[in-house]
C-alpha cells in the first residue's frame, strides 16, 4: 500500500513507522491516522513483525490533531463520526509498540505517543496538552492516560495551563521510560524493539496485555490475572526452550509457538 502521510519500513522483525506531514510538524489529520490504522493492522497479521517504533522527525513526533481539519466541526458531526475513536486503535494493537519521541509532542501528539507501551525521548522532547489554549480539552486520552503516567497534579497543571514539560521533567515524572540523546533516538529504539522481537511473540503480547491490565482493574483482579495468563505459559513451546535453554547454558531459539 502507499501511504502518503507516513513512511514505512521493516528492518528485520521490527517495523519502523515515520510520521511524515512535515509542513504540518505532523500534525494528526484523518487521512494520516487512517494511514496509520492501516499498517498496524498489516503488522498485526504479518508473523514476521514482532514489534513496531513509531517515530517522528526531530522537529515533532507530531503536533497534535490538525487544527485546520477540525476547526469548523460541528458537535453533530463530530458525534457522528465518533471523531477520535479511530485514534483508539493503536492502543489496542496487540503486538509491542515504542515510541520514538523528538521534538513536540503536543495534544494528539502526546496522546499518541502515550498509546503506545512506553516513551524513549529525545533530549529536545517537549510534551504538553495545549488543548486549553484552543477553547477545547484533551480528546484522545490525554486526561485519563496522562493522569495515570504522572499523577493527578501535573496532569491536572499541565491540562489547565498548556504548559509543555521538557524531556528531564517528562523522565522524571514517569511519563517516558528513558531519555537519549537526539542523533541516538531511532538507533536506540530500533536497539530496544529488536530485542523485544527477539523474544517470543506470543509471551511478549501476553506480558503486555498482563501490564495494561495495571491500568484497568484493582490489584487483587490484576494479580489473579496475571497468574492465570503465567500458568497458560507453561502450554507453549517457548517456555519449554527458553528454561531449557538456560539449563543447557546456550542461547533460546523462540518459534513463537
Ligand atoms: N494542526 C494543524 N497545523 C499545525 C499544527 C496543528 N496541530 N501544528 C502546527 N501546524 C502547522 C502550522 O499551522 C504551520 O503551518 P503554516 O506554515 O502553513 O502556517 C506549520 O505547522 C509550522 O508550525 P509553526 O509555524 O507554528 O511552527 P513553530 O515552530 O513556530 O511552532 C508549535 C511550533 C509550538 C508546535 C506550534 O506549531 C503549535 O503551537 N502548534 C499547535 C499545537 C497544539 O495546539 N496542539 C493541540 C491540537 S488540539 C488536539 O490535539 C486535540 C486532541 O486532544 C486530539
Amino acid at each position: 500500500m502507499g501511504y502518503e502521510n507516513i513512511r514505512v519500513e521493516k528492518r528485520g522483525r521490527v517495523a519502523l513507522v515515520t510520521l511524515n506531514r512535515p509542513k504540518a510538524l505532523n500534525a494528526l489529520n484523518s487521512e494520516l491516522i487512517a494511514e496509520l490504522n492501516a499498517a498496524l493492522a498489516l503488522f498485526d497479521s504479518d508473523d514476521k513483525i514482532g514489534c513496531v517504533v513509531l517515530t517522528g522527525s526531530e522537529k515533532a513526533f507530531a503536533a497534535g490533531a490538525d487544527i485546520k481539519e477540525m476547526s469548523s466541526l460541528s458537535f453533530v458531526e463530530a458525534y457522528k463520526t465518533d471523531f477520535i475513536t479511530s485514534w483508539d486503535q493503536v492502543s489496542r494493537f496487540r503486538k509491542p509498540i515504542v515510541a520514538a519521541v523528538a521534538g513536540y509532542a503536543l495534544g494528539g501528539g502526546c496522546e499518541l505517543a502515550m498509546m503506545c507501551d512506553f516513551i524513549l525521548a529525545a533530549e529536545n522532547a517537549k510534551f504538553g496538552q495545549p488543548e486549553i489554549t484552543l477553547g477545547v480539552m484533551p480528546g484522545a486520552g490525554g486526561t485519563q492516560r496522562l493522569t495515570r503516567f504522572v499523577g493527578k497534579s501535573k496532569a491536572m497543571e499541565m491540562c489547565l495551563t498548556g504548559r509543555m514539560m521538557d524531556a528531564a521533567e517528562a523522565e522524571r515524572s514517569g511519563l517516558v521510560s528513558r531519555v537519549v540523546p537526539l542523533d541516538e533516538l531511532l538507533e536506540e529504539a530500533m536497539r530496544v524493539a529488536e530485542k523485544i522481537a527477539d523474544f517470543s511473540l506470543p509471551i511478549a503480547m501476553m506480558t503486555k496485555e498482563s501490564v495494561n491490565r495495571a491500568y484497568e482493574t484493582t490489584l487483587a483482579e490484576g494479580v489473579r490475572f496475571e497468574r492465570r495468563v503465567f500458568h497458560s505459559m507453561f502450554a507453549t513451546d517457548d517456555q519449554t526452550e527458553g528454561m531449557n535453554a538456560f539449563v543447557e547454558k546456550r542461547a533460546p531459539q523462540f518459534k513463537n509457538s
